[in-house]
């Protein structure tokens, strides 16, 4: 409780661990939250969170209560999670998706992920689930970044193709992405030409707490 109250004046670190995929973890108190870091930005609960808490409202939290599946590629602490289940109240199936083990036990921990019954957390690549996966949702958050990096598979044209075969029809599709150089600009660019107009709705979203793209698609079919 101290140490949250003191966070009101300068963050109260209370867990800093190396990391192979993320450099370092660390669990912070800031102005009496408890938010999730990598060594050069924010994974969980700061302006993570706030990005795709608006990607979600230009959705429409009641059209997302209503959906049956959703899939969370990027699982870190939860925070887009805890918006679903706390904020929308969502109550049907949460798949997560998440490639450090390491980051999940933090999550339980500390922002008690095991608690929320309609989620069940997967430990796998990304990459290797969307093969692997029987099921089609009605929302997929791509939210997969290794410290400030996106790996390049995200904007390969299998893994978009896939993503697609995922997605039900009137599903959505919401890209949080990194937006801090031109490169990044054009990924972006190419990757909306995957989606043929005539079937998909398709809005980016730029400078996002200065440096994201929300790229959100809806499919129309
Ligand atoms: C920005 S954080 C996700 C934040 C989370 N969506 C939230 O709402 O709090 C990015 C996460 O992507 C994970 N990640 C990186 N590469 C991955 C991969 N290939 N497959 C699955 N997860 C991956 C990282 O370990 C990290 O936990």
């Amino acid at each position: 409780m101290f140490k949250k109250l003191f966070s009101y004046l300068i963050p109260v670190n209370i867990l800093k661990q190396k990391s192979s995929i993320s450099q370092s973890l660390e669990v912070t108190w800031t102005d009496g939250k408890l938010i999730l870091d990598s060594q050069n930005t924010n994974y969980s609960y700061g302006s993570l969170q706030r990005i795709l808490r608006k990607g979600l409202k230009r959705i429409g939290f009641e059209r997302i209560n209503a959906m049956k599946k959703i899939l969370v590629l990027g699982v870190a602490g939860g925070s887009v999670i805890r918006i679903l289940v706390d904020e929308i109240n969502f109550k049907g199936q949460i798949t997560g998706v998440e490639i450090d083990a390491a980051i999940i036990e933090i999550a339980n921990t500390y922002f008690h992920l095991h608690e929320i019954p309609n989620l069940e957390v997967i430990i796998d690549d990304a990459f290797a689930f969307v093969w692997k996966t029987k099921d089609q949702y009605d929302l997929i958050i791509i939210d997969i970044f290794q410290d400030t990096e996106m790996p390049d598979f995200l904007f390969e044209v299998d893994f978009v193709n896939r993503i697609r075969l995922l997605l039900n029809p009137k599903g959505f599709l919401l890209f949080n992405t990194m937006l801090i150089n031109a490169k990044q600009k054009q990924l972006n660019l190419d990757y909306v030409k995957h989606f043929d107009t005539q079937k998909y709705n398709v809005k980016n979203f730029r400078k996002m707490e200065e440096t994201n793209e929300l790229i959100l698609i809806e499919s129309i079919l």
